[in-house]
């Protein structure tokens, strides 16, 4: 029976009921509506809209159906629509009379805002530990690999060398920063929509700070349209999730790169990558394929919800409803992301050879042999044109620029002497660079340390 049945004359077709319903998806809201509830029952005792004794009732009766949900002996039905009336139908039949008081001075328009808030701030708290362990893992590995050179890329060329602990370290920050995001996101999240009633607030004397209180808010939305018609809270949710997920997926882009042939840098352990029914020789690194594929899933729960939101009159609308797969989408999307990403790198092997390797050829050390020119008196620009020269007679005779003798590097300018040797050594790049943040051994134990201090 539809709790809503007063003003009709005819009952739902089988197919508009189903079309209507929400309780397929959103019963996994089970446990924040019925917190959202008891907080509104014992409101409503405190403020004597209903007697303490219906008050305590309902509460005790709420807690035995929540412990029933959870032992699996509770069956929602599509006739009751959503959580919210499922729970309420449940709570009537077992008191009768004293459940139907419950939903004085509610609606569900703010019974569901509240009900996704409460969830967000619950896996919000998840992500963040999820991020916070996949931080720990990158510290690890740049801590193991602070002597690990490597080329570093621009364009995807070499460009010039880096440890593999600086590249580490450049990811740290973005999920670092993605932890932050979260934060700010969780404080405009974390304001209560419930005694909002459909749209105008209500005519009983309700205390709302109370409720925040109860609910563990940090305030009460001072608007209670605003308070049921936007979800502005869960499309920066959506975004943050959405920006992480475009992070795994450019450091999984990487390690797909890094684990083929042709760069050799890793190898994927056996347990995260998968063969080939047809090709006995393949190792695929599908699990940060998948990663990388499912970041457009993510984006897709992020433009879905904006479109859902864009043309809708205030306040609430029965289009809202479509906000929920979206966000659950998301938030499954993106914790089994963060998990089997983690599991990855840290089970992964380096080559640290053949990232050595690969760092010394490619001419990565020219900037550094201009910058040698520098010290000798040359303006900068002028190195670059004779050291450019010098890399076209190197790759001409292909030789690495270590590799030129004296007299050759004397044909290109004066200015060289035997210490350009030194000057130009993999190694001897990284060391030299001095501005903050660089990539020198020194700078990249002070970024470590840095962590620690935060
Ligand atoms: N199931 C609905 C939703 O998810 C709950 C709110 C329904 N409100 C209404 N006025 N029909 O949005």
């Amino acid at each position: 029976m539809k709790l809503w049945k007063g003003r009709f004359s005819k009952e739902a077709t089988s197919s508009s009921n189903e079309f209507n319903a929400s309780i397929g998806f959103d019963q996994r809201l089970y446990e924040e509506d019925i917190t959202g509830s008891i907080a509104h029952a014992k409101m409503l005792g405190k403020q004597g809209i209903i007697t303490i004794e219906e008050s305590e009732l309902i509460i005790r009766t709420l807690k035995e159906i929540l412990a029933d949900i959870e032992a699996g002996k509770v069956e929602f039905t599509i006739e009751g629509e959503d959580i919210h009336m499922n729970i309420e139908t449940i709570l009537t039949e077992r008191i009768g009379q004293t459940g139907k008081k419950l939903h004085t001075a509610r609606s569900r328009n703010d019974q569901i805002a509240l009900d996704i808030r409460l969830y967000l701030k619950k896996e919000t708290a998840e992500i963040d530990s999820l991020l916070e362990e996949l931080l720990g893992a990158l510290k690890d590995l740049a801590e193991k690999h602070q002597e690990t050179v490597m080329p570093g890329y621009t364009h995807l060329q070499r460009a010039q060398p880096v440890t593999l602990a600086y590249h580490m370290l450049a990811y740290y920050q973005m999920f670092a920063r993605d932890r932050e995001r979260f934060a700010d996101c969780l404080a405009r999240i974390d304001r209560l929509p419930l005694g909002s009633g459909a749209l105008a607030g209500t005519t009983y004397d309700t205390d709302r700070q109370f409720l925040a209180d109860e609910l563990g808010f940090a305030s009460v939305l001072p608007n209670g349209m605003d308070a049921v018609a936007d979800r502005d809270f869960a499309l920066e949710f959506l975004s943050c999730c959405s920006i992480t997920m475009m992070h795994l997926s450019r450091f999984c882009e990487e390690l797909i790169l890094w684990s083929s042939v042709e760069f050799g840098f890793i190898e994927m352990d056996d347990s995260y990558s998968t063969g080939s029914s047809i090709m006995p020789q393949k190792k695929n690194p599908d699990m940060a394929e998948l990663i990388r594929g499912k970041s457009g899933r993510v984006y897709g729960d992020l433009m879905s919800l904006l479109t859902i939101c864009k043309g809708l009159p205030l306040a609430y609308n029965k289009d809202l409803q479509e906000d929920k797969e979206p966000v659950f989408d998301a938030i499954d999307t993106i914790k089994a992301s963060l998990g089997i990403f983690r599991e990855m790198i840290v089970t992964m092997k380096v080559n640290e050879d053949k990232m050595a390797g690969a760092a010394k050829y490619g001419y990565m050390n020219a900037t550094d042999a201009a910058d040698y020119l520098v010290q000798k008196g040359i303006p900068f620009r002028d190195c670059h044109e004779i050291i450019g020269n010098m890399v076209l007679y190197a790759i001409n005779h292909s030789k690495a620029l270590d590799e030129l003798t004296m007299e050759e590097f004397k044909s290109f300018s004066e200015a060289f002497d035997e210490d350009i040797y030194d000057a130009i050594s993999i190694v001897n790049c990284i060391k030299a660079k001095k501005s903050e943040g660089s990539t020198s051994f020194a700078s990249v134990a002070k970024q470590l340390a840095d962590i620690d201090k935060a």
